[in-house]
């Protein structure tokens, strides 16, 4: 299965579903999503990898991103996430997400997945969504990962819990850190359970999550990947959909459910 994708000739990005991949979608009794940066790039929200805008090409993770990093340097973390969480907080989600809202309510069972800490989906108005790696509006102690919710703002960079003393930092998961239990653990369930599984915008590098589509693969999904270009570590078996997440999305839900636009006849 091929999608083809590219300009209708009228400056519009269409995407063509392919038949067999629409009567997937429409039979599927459990779908899983997971989602990664690029699925939020469309949002504004700069991606990790990408050659000139990710942020990994800006910034050093083993500056930023490690309970080193913190340790030798917290203000610095600090108030790169504070940079990071404002970000977040003026962006808005974008058809994508929507249109996984949508996938969501016509699916008999559907579960999303994301490696992103923006809260985008949820913004949407995903119902359940499983954080493999945290949140970027939540904020833990340092010392045992308890989430904090206030504290007093008394100038010192970055904060301390009221409780314990703790400097507190982002409750996202750093390199070198295990990823949250219980979510870690839901994922891989939904993962050998489902019958589609969609990996969107995702480099699929980091681990565990890169597992996961082949997981579902290797328990039998049908496994469709959607991102701007084909990528080259996943199985050739997969079903690619080139394009950007916020076209693709949409035009996946329109193929299986129809909708009329507005003005036609
Ligand atoms: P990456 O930055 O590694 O990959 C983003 C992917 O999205 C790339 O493959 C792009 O081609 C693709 N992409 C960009 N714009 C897109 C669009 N509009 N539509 C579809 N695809 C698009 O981001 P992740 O795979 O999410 O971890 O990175 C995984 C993890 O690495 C992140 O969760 C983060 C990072 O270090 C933590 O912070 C723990």
């Amino acid at each position: 299965m091929q999608g083809n994708d590219g300009d209708d000739g009228e400056g519009r990005y269409r995407v063509d579903i392919p038949a067999e991949l629409v009567e997937t979608i429409r039979k599927a009794r459990h779908v899983v999503v997971l989602t990664g940066a690029g699925t939020s790039a469309e949002s504004g929200v700069p991606t990790f990898r990408e050659a000139q805008t990710g942020l990994w090409a800006q910034y050093d993770p083993q500056e930023l991103a490690t309970p080193q990093a913190f340790q030798r340097n917290p203000r610095l973390v600090w108030e790169w996430y504070a940079w990071r969480r404002s970000l977040v907080a003026r962006a808005q989600p974008n058809p994508g997400h929507a249109a996984l809202v949508e996938l969501e309510q016509r699916v008999p069972q559907f579960t999303l997945i994301t490696q992103n800490v923006d809260g985008l989906h949820q913004r949407a108005g995903s119902q359940r969504v499983i954080e493999l790696h945290g949140n970027i509006a939540r904020t833990k102690r340092f010392d045992d990962h308890v989430v904090v919710e206030k504290w007093k703002e008394t100038g010192e960079v970055p904060p301390r819990c009221p409780t314990t003393g703790s400097l507190l930092r982002p409750d996202v998961v750093w390199f070198g850190e295990m990823l949250p239990e219980p979510a870690l653990r839901a994922a891989m369930d939904a993962a050998t359970t489902c019958d589609l599984f969609l990996s969107v915008g995702t480099s699929g590098v980091v681990q565990p999550a890169a597992s996961l589509p082949l997981i579902a693969q290797q328990a039998g999904a049908t496994l469709v990947v959607i991102n701007l270009d084909v990528t080259p570590h996943v199985s050739p078996r997969a079903c690619h959909l080139c394009g950007p997440s916020g076209v693709v999305l949409p035009s996946l839900v329109q193929a299986a459910w129809p909708v009329e636009e507005k003005g036609d006849a």
